[in-house]
C-alpha cells in the first residue's frame, strides 16, 4: 500500500497530491496544521486536537471547512489506508488558491490537506539517557498558541539545536521560558512541576495536558505559572514533551548537566503513567 493523502475531497496517491502556486499557504503561509497521533489505529485525544485546531482557525479568522463529525471519519478512513498500526496524522488547512494580495480573498475555497506516516516515538535508548538541549531567544511572534504552517521561526530554532547535535532549543522570552522549538518544556525543582501557562507565548500542547494530569494523579504538585530562566538552568529535572516525542527528560542544557545529569526519578514515574494510560485508553477503544 503505498502512502495516501487527502486533499479537497478525495483520497489519492501523496505523490499525486497537487496544489496551486497560488495556494495562499504557499504563497503567505497563511494557514494552519495538527499533527494527531494514532496509537493501534486509534487517534489519541482527538477531540482535543479538533478543539485546539478549531482555536487556530478562529485566531487566522477562517471558517472550519467541515464539522468534527467528518474530520473524525476523514481521519479514520486515512489511518485505515495506512499499514502501520501507530501512525502520526497531518493536517493541514489553508486559505486556498488566490491571486496574490495580502489582504484575504474574498471567495476562496479552504484548501484541505491531509496525510499519514508512521508514528516514530523515542527509542528506549532516548528513554533511558535523555536526550541534550541548548537555550535560544524565542524570537518568534506573539501568537505561538496558534498551530500556524508559518514555522520558520521554529525551523531555525529547530536547525540550531541539530547543528548543535541537540534534541531541541530549549527557548526564553523576556527572562522566562516559553516552549522548545517543537515542543512544550516542563521543569521539576524541589519535587515540583513548574509549567508556564497556557498563553499567547507557548503553544497549548495536547500532550502538556496529559502530562499535567498524570503528574497530578501521582501525587506531584503542580505550579502553572511563569518559569524563570534561573529556575530553568538550575531545575533538577527538565522535561520535553509532544505528541511524537511523549515525554523525555533532558539531561544535559547547553553542555551542562540537568539534576545528576540522568533521567530523574518524578520523569521515571510520569512516563511509566503516560505509557499506561496509553494502553488503558486505547483498550477502551477497542
Ligand atoms: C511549538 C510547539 N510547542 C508544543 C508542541 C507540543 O504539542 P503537542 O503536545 O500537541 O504535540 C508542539 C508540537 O508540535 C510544537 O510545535
Amino acid at each position: 500500500m503505498s502512502e495516501t493523502a487527502y486533499l479537497n475531497g478525495e483520497f489519492l496517491p501523496l505523490e499525486k497530491a497537487q496544489v496551486s502556486v497560488l495556494d495562499r499557504g504557499f504563497i503567505f503561509g497563511d494557514g494552519v496544521y495538527e499533527v494527531i497521533p494514532a496509537y493501534s489505529r486509534h487517534p489519541f485525544r482527538l477531540p482535543q486536537h479538533l478543539a485546539r485546531l478549531q482555536h487556530s482557525l478562529d485566531a487566522i479568522r477562517l471558517a472550519n471547512p467541515m464539522p468534527d463529525a467528518d474530520w473524525t471519519r476523514l481521519i479514520q478512513e486515512l489511518i485505515a489506508r495506512h499499514v502501520p498500526d501507530d501512525q502520526s496524522v497531518y493536517l493541514q488547512v489553508t486559505r486556498g488558491v488566490a491571486r496574490r494580495d495580502h489582504a484575504f480573498p474574498k471567495d476562496a475555497k479552504p484548501t484541505v490537506f491531509m496525510m499519514s506516516g508512521p508514528l516514530v516515538t523515542p527509542s528506549k535508548e532516548l528513554v533511558d539517557n535523555g536526550v541534550p538541549c541548548i537555550t535560544a531567544a524565542d524570537f518568534r511572534w506573539l501568537k505561538c498558541d496558534v498551530k500556524s504552517i508559518s514555522l520558520l521561526g521554529n525551523c531555525l530554532l529547530r536547525q540550531a539545536a541539530a547543528d548543535a547535535g541537540a534534541a531541541e532549543a530549549v527557548l526564553f522570552r523576556d527572562g522566562h521560558l516559553t516552549e522548545a522549538s517543537a515542543s512544550n518544556i516542563f521543569v521539576i525543582r524541589d519535587g515540583r512541576l513548574l509549567a508556564p501557562p497556557k498563553d499567547h507565548l507557548i503553544l497549548p500542547g495536547i500532550t502538556y495536558d496529559v502530562v499535567i494530569e498524570l503528574a497530578a494523579a501521582c501525587g506531584i504538585p503542580i505550579e502553572t505559572r511563569p518559569v524563570t530562566e534561573q529556575e530553568v538552568r538550575g531545575a533538577d529535572e527538565i522535561w520535553v514533551t509532544s505528541s511524537t516525542k511523549e515525554v523525555l527528560a533532558v539531561t544535559s542544557l547547553d553542555g551542562k548537566p540537568v539534576g545528576s545529569g540522568r533521567p530523574g526519578e518524578a520523569f521515571r514515574v510520569v512516563y511509566q503513567e503516560y505509557q499506561e494510560y496509553k494502553r488503558k485508553v486505547m483498550r477502551q477503544a477497542a
